[in-house]
């Protein structure tokens, strides 16, 4: 089987580099075994970008990187623009952050193209393509316009809201419909998948039979695929982690006292702040656990050209220099506020070393920070999750203590419980978690969707041919007005 994956970032085999974000470092396992090539962008701009302008192309355990510079004139309005000022806050239910111009449809209108022109260098009679994420939801149908029937497969790595709520995205009727150019399109969880489906009926007008929707462009299935991670390789990571020298300089740091640990890119999704407040509050209430417990925030700085980002930034350093010199001794810090990034390695031997894990998102598609803190900890005195309702992963780890992000004297609350809870109830807790990580690692996500796609395709009539299907661009020159 030929596959290519695609995303806009990419990860780099390299354990000891800091990792953006959950998708690049779940997809690294399994391109290396699997044996796909792993096609995304450079991170670079070219003002004579081309499709050929692969910056690198490198191999990658079995499989290969292909790294693409973008076009300079496009990437802005692509990245910051509408995926990410546009998409991204609809898809987290932010319609009021939402800023958006024309140009920026456009720039990602032509990313999309872009990106689908340099994909036909890997196209074989066989090869399977899965686009990852809402930075290609036009691509399939840019594929398809160039003669593509080969089997395209999509996969959304966050939430997919309800149908008013997308609707505060320009565009969002085409783009949706040119989703529709996928065979199998496919989501985090349950209520992302039907969100998606009652779109479909409502404001298309499609039938959704069994996950089965017809439209111009053939048949595509709709259905979940929970993502997992690479349960026993985080394990082990995690056991091999704790001679790492900054792992070593975090325990010594401990002097006796309990860590919680948070870990996140710097997103108003996150909940960060009022995960801070919770331990304020947490403090305030229980002033004995001063000096007894402090939280580790790993806070890594994301989209900073973004205004959303930026104000967040500037609110958080300033939350914790005011949480901190209320609380704080000239020996003890309430919060360690550390804005940058680590390693997997690393992080891997923090979340070990952590007696509680913190992950209070007020939306997110799964969080798989929440499974690695899981995998990551000692079977006999594991640690305690503290774990939002609203991350897709609470669906599985639902004997982690699941909290309402905005409740912030129930979330001081459930810390506090979680840094009392007896080691057996922590044991009985943890093994149900590992059990269900088990059950759904990354690589069966990686198998049952490659299944799923190869029968989607045996299934499903056959793609229209191209002249039959309404141009992308006829589309496009509505939309550009
Ligand atoms: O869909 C979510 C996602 O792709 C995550 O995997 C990751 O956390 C984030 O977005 C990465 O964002 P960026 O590439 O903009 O840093």
């Amino acid at each position: 089987m030929d596959l290519v994956v695609v995303s806009n970032r990419v990860a780099r085999a390299k354990a000891n580099e800091p990792m953006t974000g959950g998708l690049a470092a779940a997809l690294l396992p399994v391109v290396e075994k699997s044996g796909a090539i792993w096609v995304g962008s450079s991170g670079r701009v070219r003002d004579n970008a081309t499709k050929d302008s692969f910056a690198e192309i490198e191999s990658l355990g079995a499989g290969a990187l292909a790294l693409l510079d973008l076009p300079a004139a496009h990437y802005g309005g692509y990245y910051e623009g509408f995926a990410n000022s546009a998409l991204w806050p609809a898809l987290h239910s932010r319609t009021d952050l939402i800023r958006v111009s024309q140009d920026d449809y456009q720039s990602y209108r032509e990313v999309n193209a872009f990106m689908a022109r340099a994909l036909m260098r890997f196209r074989k009679p066989g090869t399977m393509f899965w686009i990852q994420d809402y930075h290609f939801l036009a691509l399939g149908a840019e594929m398809r316009d160039l003669g593509v029937r080969n089997p395209l497969g999509f996969f959304l790595h966050t939430p997919w809201p309800a149908r008013r709520v997308i609707a505060g995205v320009p565009h969002h009727r085409e783009l949706i419909e040119a989703m529709l150019a996928y065979d199998l399109i496919g989501f985090q969880t349950d209520d992302d998948c039907e969100n998606f489906a009652t779109y479909l009926r409502t404001d298309l007008g499609l039938e959704v039979d069994a996950g089965i929707v017809t439209s111009r462009f053939g048949t595509s299935r709709i259905a979940t695929f929970p993502i997992g991670i690479d349960v026993d390789g985080f394990s082990a990571q995690a056991q091999r982690a704790a001679s790492h020298p900054d792992v070593s300089r975090l325990r010594k740091s401990l002097h006796g006292e309990r860590l919680a640990i948070g870990v996140d890119r710097v997103d108003y999704s996150k909940g960060l702040v009022n995960r801070i407040s919770a331990f304020d509050r947490l403090f305030e209430m229980q002033p004995s656990l001063k000096r007894s417990v402090s939280l580790l925030q790993i806070a890594t700085p994301s989209r900073g050209g973004i205004e959303a980002y930026s104000n967040l930034q500037d609110e958080l350093s300033k939350q914790v220099t005011e949480v901190n010199g209320r609380h704080g001794e000239v020996d003890w810090t309430p919060i360690r506020y550390l804005s940058k990034g680590f390693s997997q390695t690393v992080l891997a031997g923090f979340y070990r070393a952590a007696q509680v894990g913190v992950v209070t998102p007020l939306h997110d598609g799964m969080n798989l920070v929440a499974k690695e803190y899981v995998a990551a900890q000692n079977p006999i005195d594991p640690g305690v999750l503290v774990l939002s309702k609203f991350a897709g992963a609470a669906n599985e780890l639902d004997t982690a203590l699941l909290v309402n992000p905005h409740d912030i004297d129930g979330m001081a609350r459930t810390i506090a419980t979680a840094l009392s809870m007896p080691a057996p109830e922590r044991r009985m807790r943890w093994e149900a978690m590992m059990a269900k990580l088990r059950a759904g690692t990354i690589h069966s996500w990686f198998a049952d969707f490659i299944d799923a796609l190869e029968n989607a395709r045996s299934t499903a009539g056959p793609v229209l041919p191209s002249a039959t299907v309404r141009p992308l661009r006829a589309v496009g020159a509505r939309l550009y007005n």
